[in-house]
């Protein structure tokens, strides 16, 4: 999250020196997705580089959204229900979600925010796992995931077991046979490392546990192949890489073969199996039905639907191509015109272990933020001292990232930003 751009000004690019601004032509010549910026309404003289916090609104829906307000709600009422097909829309919507994680249909709903699908989707596995004590997380994980990691243990009786990726395999070497759930992010979200999901994958099933993946900072952003890798569980939200809006319902995905056994904690009715049967004992529904719980926000799963459309016929393999070139250029851009103003690249540079994102390191991370908001570039901050510059290549130009470099050349060389550290509580 990040604070309200203003006056706007973004074009700094042609104060950066001639050959990166070469370099950003000739790559944005050769993009051949420029084009998927207009299935975006990005304001004039804002550089977005924001999109891994709250992507921007996609030109799909304002109009979906109006149709859902005027016409289906004012007009067709509750009978849209049925009519305009509001009660099938968390499996409609978790399908497309699924087309972009690599989840056949029927694996996958939408509908609550990424930490009740955490909730959901780390007790199911500690049920499918009944006789292993211990959950695996990352100790750099987000805090919601740790928060709830350390949550669902305390219920069902597990111990949290803190290991980096990088560290797993070694220590399912002498524990592996006592977890029951490896419970990661493929993406740092703090530095942007990438992990790889697949040899984690594997080195947990190896260990015969499940794995649950947390896919908020890459659906959307690169390829992944849920179905293929043989994932058994999924979460991640709509608001970062789908660009589904503030508080855009979020997803679970959980592999079909674990589905008859899948047992929810919160077993609302919306995931009975006759949910208008009003039967006294909860039933399960079949299938991934089972992980509805209550009332689904109707408007918001619509505005998802629309924002999902701006994927349409994109091949994310080169989506994936071109973030990395975005990336590419960013840190060559802060190699030359950042790292002797005292910045510090931390996302890696080897491209298999970068996702879309680049961070840097500046004790004033937080005033600098600020100061580029301002000048019209949106980035956000992570404490202490990380700026994250996300890249979504459905928008994002090499002028735009050279653009965001050149203004914190600027501000950083006039001094001119506060840095005063954020007070407690400030929305960063
Ligand atoms: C990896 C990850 N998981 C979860 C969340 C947030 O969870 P929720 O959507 O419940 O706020 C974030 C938010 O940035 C995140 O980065």
């Amino acid at each position: 999250m990040t604070t309200t751009p203003s006056p706007r000004t973004a074009s700094r690019a042609d104060g950066a020196p001639s050959a990166l601004r070469e370099s950003a032509a000739r790559l944005d010549a050769d993009d051949a997705l420029a084009h998927l910026r207009d299935r975006f309404l990005l304001p004039e003289g804002v550089v977005h580089l924001d999109g891994n916090s709250l992507g921007p609104l996609p030109a799909a829906v304002p109009p979906a959204l109006t149709d859902a307000v005027t016409r289906q709600w004012g007009t067709d009422l509750i009978g849209s229900w049925n009519t305009n097909g509001w009660w099938e829309a968390p499996l409609r919507v978790g399908d497309a979600v699924g087309a972009l994680i690599g989840a056949a249909p029927g694996q996958t709903v939408a509908g609550d925010s990424t930490s009740v699908q955490l909730y959901t989707a780390l007790s199911a596995a500690a049920a499918l796992r009944p006789d292993r004590p211990l959950l695996v997380t990352d100790p750099g994980h987000f805090p919601t995931d740790r928060y709830l990691a350390d949550a669902v243990a305390g219920q069902r009786g597990l111990q949290v077991r803190r290991v980096p990726p990088h560290d797993l395999a070694a220590f399912l070497g002498a524990e592996g046979h006592r977890v029951a759930v490896v419970s990661y992010s493929p993406v740092d979200f703090r530095t942007g490392e990438l992990y790889d999901m697949e040899a984690l994958t594997r080195a947990a099933h190896d260990a015969g546990a499940l794995v649950l993946w947390d896919l908020c900072h890459a659906a959307g952003a690169l390829p992944l192949r849920v179905d293929d890798l043989g994932v058994d569980l999924a979460v991640g939200c709509g608001y970062k890489f789908l660009s589904g809006g503030p508080g855009a319902p979020a997803y679970l995905y959980a592999a079909r073969r674990h589905h008859a056994a899948l047992e929810t904690p919160l077993t609302g009715w919306n995931g009975h199996a006759d949910p208008f049967g009003l039967s006294r004992d909860y039933t399960p529904a079949p299938g991934i039905s089972r992980a509805r719980i209550g009332t689904p926000p109707v408007l918001s799963l619509l505005a998802l639907e629309a924002a999902l459309t701006a994927f349409d016929g994109v091949d994310l393999t080169r989506v994936r191509a071109k973030s990395l070139s975005l990336t590419s250029f960013f840190l060559r851009c802060a190699d030359e015109l950042l790292t002797p103003l005292g910045f510090t690249p931390v996302t890696p540079a080897d491209p298999d272990r970068r996702a879309s994102q680049v961070a840097l390191s500046h004790p004033h991370a937080h005033g600098l933020v600020r100061a580029l908001a301002e000048r019209g570039v949106l980035a956000d901050m992570r404490a202490p001292d990380l700026l994250r510059f996300g890249v979504n290549a459905l928008y994002t130009s090499h002028r735009d990232v050279l653009t965001a470099a050149a203004h914190l050349r600027d501000i950083a060389r006039e001094g001119a930003y506060d840095p005063t550290p954020p007070a407690a509580g400030t929305v960063t």
